[in-house]
């Protein structure tokens, strides 16, 4: 059993017919060692007592932002400061759309909006709420801002509807909570890692552009797995509609020259890895205003070539220690790949084969063959957060003293 000593979990019970499983959640976080301190919202303490509460987490419970014994004892901030981690549980559409919106008119929103500590919810709600185009869009909104978020599942609700918006079982939220604390070995502490993921917008005129299918799941899963080995990360993103992942400095880009001078201007790195796909071309002049249908023949574009991002920075005096490219192919891999990394001079390739029968583009899942100077290595089908695992070992691994790149 993974152990939670010495971490300290705030709890926020939200008002809703869930906040009776708290009493197991609170249980089982005890179990492991984690110390919990419990917040209530006025609403929650129409289904849960807070002396229930206080016997099981053997803490007293918060419940009011103008307790005057409360904010002498520990204060507002300082109590969503002590903790490691905020646990919204049940978080209802409410505190969802509180949270989504900066609200502090309590002590739970309060407490969500002064902390820097990360923060999971476990929504719990009507399936007809949770499917609301409101709750979505504060749910996308909180994914944005960096909470995690466990659940909801589906099933038979109290109120008699069925699908998703029962609470994650405590255990499933125990398992996030574990996953969000416990701490893995962290080779890339004090290295900087670069990433660019997404597509390149390159505009025909003010209200067009050309683009391509990207979604940016792999480059960001990129970013969570560096962010996870400890480095420090910076996500050079197209626009694509991912939450930013905690931690990660992301820096948005349109087009292929933003995402050059943003990658330069993050140089010196340790790793460099170029996921995006960078559209090679550009119009060579865009037009300043909406081109119009005159009735005639359709304009013609001149097209003109994007620069080479991923050439010139393996080309750079600031090269950084590991240059990594990605190719998106749909015919001859590997051999495509061979040939981009020596015309690119990068240390690896990441090929993948991107046809439209395979889903990578977009997909969650992908199929990479790792291609550098001395071979091909075929990796099985893989999540895309799999594949960012594995390639991030593999590239701590080749930056650790003892190792040299081959060329
Ligand atoms: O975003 P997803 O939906 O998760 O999909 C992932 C992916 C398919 C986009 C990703 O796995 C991938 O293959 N990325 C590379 C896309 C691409 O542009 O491949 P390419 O073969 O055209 O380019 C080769 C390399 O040169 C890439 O590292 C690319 O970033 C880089 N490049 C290309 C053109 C250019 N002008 N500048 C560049 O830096």
């Amino acid at each position: 059993m993974t152990s939670l000593a010495g971490k300290s979990v705030l709890l926020i019970v939200g008002g809703g017919i869930a906040a009776y499983k708290v009493h197991e959640l609170v249980r089982l976080l005890k179990t492991r060692g984690a110390g919990v301190r419990i917040i209530l919202t006025k609403a929650a303490e129409q289904f849960v007592t807070p002396l229930s509460l206080a016997s099981l987490s053997g803490e007293r419970v918060y419940t009011s932002l103008f307790s005057l014994t409360d904010e002498v004892e520990m204060g507002h901030i300082q109590l969503s400061r002590a903790a490691d981690l905020l646990v919204v549980a049940p978080a209802t559409a409410d505190l969802m759309a509180k949270m989504a919106n900066g609200l502090a008119d309590d002590l739970a929103s309060t407490a969500l909006l002064a902390t820097d500590k990360p923060v999971l919810i476990a929504p719990a709600m009507n399936v007809r709420m949770w499917r609301h185009p409101a709750t979505q869009r504060n749910v996308d909104i909180l994914r944005r801002d960096g909470i995690n978020i466990v659940g909801p599942n589906d099933g038979e609700m109290a109120c008699g509807e069925f699908g998703p918006g029962r609470m994650a079982e405590p255990g499933e939220i125990v398992s996030s909570i574990i996953a969000m604390l416990t701490p893995r070995a962290q080779p890339l502490v004090g290295k900087k890692v670069v990433i660019t993921a997404g597509p390149t917008r390159e505009p025909i005129d003010p209200v067009r552009y050309i683009s391509n299918h990207s979604s940016g799941k792999q480059g960001y899963a990129l970013a969570r797995a560096a962010m996870e080995l400890g480095a420090e990360t910076i996500l050079i993103s197209g626009p694509v509609s991912l939450p930013i992942p905690p931690g990660v400095q992301m820096m948005p880009v349109e087009t292929a020259r933003e995402m050059l001078e943003t990658c330069e201007s993050e140089m010196p790195a340790d790793i460099a890895i170029f996921t995006a796909a960078v559209a090679d071309w550009r119009v060579a002049v865009d037009s300043p205003e909406k081109l119009k249908k005159a009735g005639g023949a359709p304009p013609s574009l001149t097209l003109t070539e994007n620069p080479d991002i991923l050439a010139t920075i393996s080309r750079s005096a600031n090269r950084p220690q590991i240059v990594v490219g990605f190719a998106a192919e749909t015919e001859h891999v590997t051999e495509h790949a061979a040939q981009k990394l020596k015309s690119k001079g990068c240390d690896l390739i990441i090929a993948n084969d991107v046809s439209k029968e395979t889903g990578v583009f977009g997909g969650d899942r992908n199929t990479v063959h790792l291609v550098s100077a001395t071979g091909v290595e075929d990796w099985p089908s893989m999540s895309k957060d799999e594949v960012a695992g594995k390639l991030m070992e593999r590239l701590a691994h080749m930056l650790a003293p003892q190792h040299k790149v081959p060329k």
